[in-house]
């Protein structure tokens, strides 16, 4: 067997929604090391720029709950770097820290319109050309908090819920129609700046679930997703990954 370099990603144009900062950023930068051409969207402009910039990327402003600011920035990366072959739907967001009779429908939209709005647009405007291509990979981060449903935090865990959904369902309608896989991940608590948005409480109550008894790390996630990201994952698809620490054993 020759010794060429596995799960390479040379020259790959791979897009990550949310990859301004935390566990987005890393996945930038892994997908960048294992050869990739990364496009970084994000809301926050300064951020998109900043990461990209050093990995030698594009950074964009997009906001994932606007089909015309997802429209306009895909149209962008394929026109700077080519067709997306890679789709990393990183972004998110957590919303307040509230039992259910606190929080009123602003909460629960505004949790929908980026978690699952957001991977539905971005999924819609790279699919057709990759069943062109006959070749994708599409890499959702959902949560564990979507399997299991944490307390205090209910839009989000049903968020992620009907993300993990919305993965199995894409993966299935494009299944043998190509090279082509959707699959979703589910991390536990990984120590990055969302964190800071939920109630100590919240977060002492999700470490203490995990059986490793630590966090994971941005590191840890973006392998998964590299690995899930490279042509060997090739018979895998409409899965969802745990990373938890053995939080979900299912
Ligand atoms: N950190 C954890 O413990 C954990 C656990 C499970 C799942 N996740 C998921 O991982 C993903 C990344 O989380 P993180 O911890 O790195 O969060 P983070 O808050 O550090 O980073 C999120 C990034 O998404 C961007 N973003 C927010 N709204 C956006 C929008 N509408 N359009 C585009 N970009 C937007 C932010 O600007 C930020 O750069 C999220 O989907 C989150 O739900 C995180």
């Amino acid at each position: 067997m020759s010794r060429e370099p596995f799960f390479t990603l040379e020259n790959r144009i791979a897009a990550v929604t949310g990859g301004g900062q935390g566990i987005g950023e890393g996945i930038a930068q892994r997908l960048h090391a294992a050869g990739a051409r990364v496009a970084v969207l994000d809301l926050n402009p300064e951020l998109a720029r900043s990461t990209a910039s050093a990995i030698g990327g594009l950074g964009l402003e997009c906001d994932v709950s606007s089909a015309s600011s997802v429209e306009n920035a895909i149209h962008k990366v394929e026109a700077e770097l080519g067709p997306v072959e890679i789709l990393v739907n990183n972004a998110g967001v957590a919303g307040r820290t509230l039992p259910l009779w606190e929080l009123d429908e602003k909460d629960f939209d505004g949790v929908y319109a980026v978690n699952v709005r957001g991977v539905f647009l971005t999924s819609k405007g790279v699919i057709r050309g990759m069943l062109d291509r006959k070749y994708g990979r599409i890499v959702n981060v959902a949560s564990v908090a979507g399997k299991e449903g944490n307390p205090t935090l209910g839009p989000y865990s049903a968020s992620k819920a009907a993300v993990i959904a919305l993965t199995k369902s894409l993966a299935k309608e494009v299944a043998g129609k190509g090279d082509i896989t959707v699959n979703s991940i589910a991390p536990a608590v990984i120590r990055t700046k969302i964190l800071d948005s939920l109630a100590p409480e919240t977060v002492q109550y999700m470490v203490s679930r995990i059986p490793m008894g630590r966090t994971g790390t941005v590191e840890e996630v973006a392998a998964l997703v590299h690995f899930l990201a490279s042509r060997e994952a090739s018979f895998t698809t409409g899965q969802c990954y745990d990373i938890s620490g053995g939080r979900a054993t299912y």
